[in-house]
């Protein structure tokens, strides 16, 4: 049987790192009925919008989606896809483990965090107005609801993956309320599971204890603007974005993508690592259960980084991202 997926190549090197990880993940023999939805700012000529209705249907019919980076305006136009994406299809978990590759040049060793980030509300609700003409308020949003299913979703994590420990990042000593809230779901939730150590950091001082001594760290459990931040932290730990993947899983939809944007700066060239985006679809083939699969797309990426023959220049390589594609393809 054929997994039905929506795929969405999105902008800038997004076709080239989904056309790479198509490759990859069509080598391991599961098979997959693709079906391409465009997103993004390439959506807005066409469509009139960067996120067209279509796009949500596929993903609510198929239920799993593979996406490239998506370009997102800065200060004003078009709201940016992935916010609406994740709000809409109500994906309120974000994933994103961050773990030491072989043969990746990185100041630090042995990194083997799970970040795991609520993705539905906080500064991110979008909710920002002119007050009077110069004085402009962005709401921050935290609900006991959103707080409490995603601190559950990071203790059943644990759980399921044999996870010792789990940090909630928070600036309770200044926003009591809101983080105030967003730590008492954590704590209620935590008594349930005795086995995992729960324990609590302010914010500023986990992104110096990070760059420290990231091995010191098992899970994090974070709102959503300080995930979005803490976790392009710890891409740099083990190689840089292009080496970190993603997953945003809600209860009826899930959609995989690499942490990193559209690179505009590289796109068209092929010179982006997609090796983000294949470490993504890996934890796509983990989702339907297809673990062995999972397996060898991760093992054929850790050989091929091992042998360091095929690395993309982020890496200090001079591959093509094609290239890289083929190398890894051969090995699963
Ligand atoms: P970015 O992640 O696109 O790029 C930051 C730096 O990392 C650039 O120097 C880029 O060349 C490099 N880089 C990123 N991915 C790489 C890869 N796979 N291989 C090699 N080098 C890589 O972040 P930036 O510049 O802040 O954002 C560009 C656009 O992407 C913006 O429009 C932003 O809104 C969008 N974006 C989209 C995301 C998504 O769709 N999930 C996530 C983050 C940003």
């Amino acid at each position: 049987m054929a997994y039905n997926v929506t795929l969405i190549p999105g902008d800038g090197i997004g076709p080239e790192v989904v056309a790479a990880a198509v490759r990859v993940l069509s080598a391991t023999g599961v098979e997959f009925q693709w079906q391409t939805e465009v997103a993004g700012a390439g959506a807005i000529g066409e469509h009139g919008t960067a996120l067209p209705d279509r796009v949500l249907e596929s993903v609510r019919k198929n239920k799993v989606a593979l996406k490239g980076p998506t370009e997102t305006p800065v200060g004003t136009g078009h709201r940016s896809v992935n916010v609406e994406l994740r709000k809409r299809l109500d994906l309120y978990a974000n994933l994103r483990p961050v773990q030491t590759l072989p043969g990746v040049k990185s100041r630090y060793d042995g990194v083997d965090l799970i970040v795991v980030r609520e993705n539905t509300e906080d500064l991110y609700s979008g909710l920002e107005h002119v007050v009077v003409p110069g004085v402009v308020e962005s709401l921050k949003i935290i609900t006991e609801k959103a707080s409490t299913r995603i601190a559950r979703y990071a203790f059943d994590y644990a759980r399921t993956h044999g996870r010792k420990r789990i940090t909630a990042v928070h600036k309770a000593n200044i926003m009591k309320l809101s983080d105030g809230l967003f730590l008492d779901c954590c704590r209620a939730v935590a008594k349930g599971y005795p086995e995992v150590t729960y324990d609590e950091m302010i914010v500023d001082n986990t992104c110096m204890q990070l760059v420290l001594d990231p091995t010191r760290f098992d899970m994090l459990l974070l709102e959503n603007l300080y995930g979005d931040i803490v976790s392009d932290l710890c891409a740099g730990f083990i190689g840089g974005l292009g080496m970190a993947p993603g997953a945003n899983i809600g209860d009826e939809a899930a959609l995989f993508e690499a942490v990193h944007g559209s690179a505009p700066d590289i796109a068209g060239k092929n010179l982006a690592n997609p090796m983000a985006l294949i470490l993504s679809g890996a934890l796509m083939l983990d989702h339907m259960g297809e673990h062995e699969a999972a397996d060898r797309v991760r093992n054929a990426v850790h050989a091929v980084l091992r042998e360091g023959q095929k690395l993309t220049r982020d890496l200090g390589g001079s591959a093509g991202t094609t290239e890289i594609a083929e190398a890894i393809a051969a090995k699963v």
